[in-house]
């Protein structure tokens, strides 16, 4: 049988063996799915012990996105360009990499949620490895411009210039962003993560035009909205999404990639989450 993991640290919780398993079973592919935990310290040899027992593809996730880059001999351009990858597949003696989270992101928000982003007025918060993973997705929707805005501004600067063949993407440190408004608001950065967040939120509360969507890349484990969703809906957004959609439809991407077949997803939301979706 064909194998496949998540390969992380910590990766107990990881809910991708669950969305795969389901792939599997409505695509009617014959493979298996785990968690493989990778020492903080032996990222590439675990990936090397798993294709040595004939390990065919991997989802990376926390910490070892830009490692598993590195390691990889091709990827693709939005790959490349993220500077970090969450998804490998084994090609003979190699591995061949690919970064669907921006793919993932963008499904999510227009075939499922009918979001509009051609022409809008987009802002990205965070300058960090998953702002580089959903730049180029972004702009491919041709929005009318992405602010990217982060706490260290010369982060926001320098990730910008990487895209600038892409569309148009600015950056704006949070104190210069004004009485600037945007119809799409998406949170790249790790606040809401960790136990000790959420704090008073570290971006103007004024950002959310009237009749905003609002999106976390975090997802929420339980009901209780993510802090950046709770504060999204607090200021104006008129909707507010947290990530389990975009956790969904990015596996749906890397399992295409694997298995040349795109998973239906329609209620794999409501297997995770317990119930329909109401965002
Ligand atoms: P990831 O791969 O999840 O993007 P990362 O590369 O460490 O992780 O980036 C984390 C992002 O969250 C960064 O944009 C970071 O801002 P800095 O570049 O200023 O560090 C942002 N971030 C994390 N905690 C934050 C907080 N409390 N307030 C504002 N931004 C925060």
């Amino acid at each position: 049988m064909d194998r496949y993991a998540v390969i992380g640290n910590p990766v107990a919780h990881s809910k991708s063996p669950i969305i795969h398993a389901e792939f599997a079973r409505r695509t009617g592919q014959a493979m298996t799915y785990g968690r493989l935990l990778a020492p903080l310290d032996g990222f590439a040899a675990t990936v090397a012990g798993f294709a040595a027992e004939g390990g065919m593809g991997l989802n990376v996730t926390v910490p070892f996105k830009v490692e598993a880059f590195a390691l990889a001999r091709e990827c693709t351009e939005r790959a490349r360009l993220a500077k970090a990858v969450n998804t490998l597949k084994r090609v003979g003696d190699h591995w061949h990499a690919d970064n669907t989270d921006g793919a993932g992101l963008v499904h999510d928000m227009l075939e499922n949620l009918g979001v509009v982003l051609t022409g809008r007025r987009v802002a990205v918060l965070g300058a960090g490895g998953a702002a580089h993973g959903i730049l180029k997705p972004i702009l491919d929707a041709r929005p009318e411009v992405v602010v990217v805005t982060n706490r260290t501004p010369g982060k926001a600067e320098t990730l910008v210039k990487d895209f600038v063949p892409y569309g148009t993407a600015v950056a704006i440190p949070p104190p210069e962003l004004g009485d600037r408004q945007f119809d799409v608001v998406i949170n790249a950065t790790s606040f809401g993560m960790r136990a000790g967040d959420p704090g008073p939120m570290p971006f103007p509360a004024t950002i959310f035009a009237p009749g905003s969507f609002a999106y976390d890349l975090v997802y929420a484990q339980t009901d209780v909205p993510t802090p950046f969703v709770h504060f999204a809906r607090a200021h104006g957004a008129v909707r507010a999404a947290d990530g389990l959609g975009m956790l969904i439809e990015q596996a749906a991407e890397s399992f295409l990639d694997w298995r040349g077949v795109r998973p239906d997803t329609t209620s794999m939301f409501a297997l995770l989450r317990g119930h329909p979706r109401t965002d």
